[in-house]
């Protein structure tokens, strides 16, 4: 005879799903325990009549049967049938057992897990154009010459037998390639010991921040900077306190100031393209806050992002270089190479490398080997180096031609000065109301921007918009901007 929830077990069952029958009879079944609507000891119908209840075939039923026998939830008595195992709970017999008000399985339950609500997640800005802040062409990398790394770094792992578990700091050989990178070009005084690779340099910011920060503690953002840095300082429990900002870079004055009000942590710092004016930090600042640094006993975490990218003269020298024992360093080779990778790094002191390191044990074990033996290869064969002067060309010329089409497109509208690194420009408003009118209407256009608020750190910080010039050709780029112009009224 069958049971009055066989019903409820129909209303379940549709063979146009994807899931094969017997799966989803199985879990209606398990359902239907869990709300304790079949109890433990239930008998279960005949495999024949809930086949023909359900309209399937016998097989089917008989099937998720011995799927849930194996599993445990149901039993089989011998000539009896089949019943819900009796070492199941029967929901109708505890306490709290209410089988007609079972919770729904599929409404999350309140966790109160971390996700902040203020902070949308950046997802990609898919059929809408997007002027981003900043991005390479990935369209310039060659993707055989990708393929061509990975395939010798999977035959030379393969090889070594290297496709196990390996060293959290990441792959042994880019470690190599990148700590004679910075030492070659960069001036930074390092070997492999002083580097820990991470996926990205946004990785390398929360490691970084993560094994410096307790909760509490204090950390200067200039007013305004890169806001996923804040996040990652404000998740650790830290607290970002803003400092002044002007052409020159962050205001030292200020840095003092904050020192002698607040027990200062560490200072975040993107010196050689400031994010997200573009501003480079003048030298004399850069050896006033070394000396503060010295004197408050901080941190400086120099976020180094985009580096090779420097058209006004040869990139300025990360502070890095000259202050190792003071600065950590996080670098990355999303833009002069691929996003796509995720590969950045940390060079700092090696007791910090370790340090670091266990933030990685902690959350993806270790680095993608793969990944990074392939970079190893592009650093190692001049790929790398070939493509960086190659893309430099390249965007050096779409620099000036979106230089003139910001003139010619949104003149009367923004100020602009040209960059002297970086792949941005930061546009400033005269008349704060058409940037409100470009914010309110570019959704309308198509048109995906950063928020222009999303850079500050204090409700007083100056706006603007931070503008990408690199990954757009420049047709794409002039009609983006048309679009902006036209945004903005
Ligand atoms: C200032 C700054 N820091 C860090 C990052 C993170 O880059 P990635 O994690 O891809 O290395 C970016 C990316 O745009 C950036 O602009």
């Amino acid at each position: 005879m069958l049971r009055p929830w066989k019903v409820v077990l129909g209303e379940r069952i549709d063979p146009s799903r994807s899931t094969p029958l017997y799966l989803q009879i199985a879990h209606a079944l398990i359902h239907e325990i869990e709300r304790g609507r079949l109890g433990s000891g239930d008998f279960l119908p005949s495999s024949r009549d809930l086949a023909a209840a359900l309209g399937v075939n016998r097989k089917t039923v008989v099937l998720a049967y011995e799927d849930l026998i194996a599993q445990g939830w149901l039993m089989s008595s011998g000539t009896r049938g089949t019943m819900v195992s009796q070492s199941l709970p029967d929901p109708r017999r505890t306490p709290s057992g209410d089988p007609g008000r079972a919770p729904d399985a599929a409404a999350m339950p309140d966790y109160r897990f971390h996700a902040p609500p203020a902070r949308p997640l950046a997802l990609p800005a898919g059929k809408w154009l997007k002027l981003d802040e900043g991005s390479p062409d990935g369209r310039l990398f060659p993707a055989e010459m990708l393929t061509r790394a990975y395939r010798t770094a999977i035959n030379r792992a393969s090889r070594a037998n290297r496709l196990l578990y390996r060293d959290p700091r990441g792959s042994p050989l880019l470690r190599e390639k990148i700590a004679e990178m910075l030492k070659s070009e960069r001036g930074l005084p390092v070997t492999a010991e002083n580097i820990c690779i991470t996926r990205g340099s946004q990785h390398g910011i929360f490691l970084a921040a993560r094994a410096l920060l307790s909760p509490g503690d204090t950390v200067l953002m200039e007013e305004l900077t890169y806001e996923p840095a804040v996040a990652a300082i404000n998740a650790c429990g830290a607290k970002p306190v803003p400092v002044g900002l002007d052409e020159q870079g962050a205001d030292v004055d200020h840095v003092e100031q904050q020192c002698r009000a607040h027990r200062v942590k560490a200072i975040f710092l993107t010196p050689h393209h400031q994010f997200p004016t573009t501003v480079a930090l003048r030298p004399e600042r850069r050896l006033r806050l070394l000396e503060l640094a010295r004197q408050f006993g901080f941190a400086i975490i120099e976020d180094d992002y985009d580096h090779e990218f420097h058209f006004h003269s040869q990139p300025l020298l990360p502070m890095a270089s000259y202050a190792p024992s003071r600065v950590i360093y996080v670098g990355s080779l999303s833009k002069l190479l691929l996003p796509a990778l995720r590969i950045g790094y940390i060079a700092a002191p090696p007791a910090f490398i370790d340090a670091v390191a266990h933030g990685v044990s902690l959350t993806d074990g270790m680095g993608n080997t793969l990944t990074e033996d392939a970079a190893a290869e592009l650093i190692e064969n001049g790929e790398l180096r070939r493509h960086a002067r190659k893309a430099n060309q390249v965007y050096a010329t779409r620099r000036l031609a979106f230089a003139a089409a910001l003139d010619e497109e949104l003149r009367g509208i923004v100020d602009h000065r040209m960059p002297e690194g970086g792949l941005a420009f930061w546009l400033t408003f005269p008349d704060a109301g058409r940037l409100d009118r470009i914010e309110t209407r570019a959704p309308e256009l198509g048109l995906s921007i950063a928020d222009s608020r999303s850079f500050a750190t204090r409700p007083t910080a100056p706006r603007g918009l931070r503008i990408g010039f690199a990954s757009l050709r420049e047709a794409e780029a002039r009609g983006a901007l048309r679009l902006l112009a036209q945004a903005a009224g």
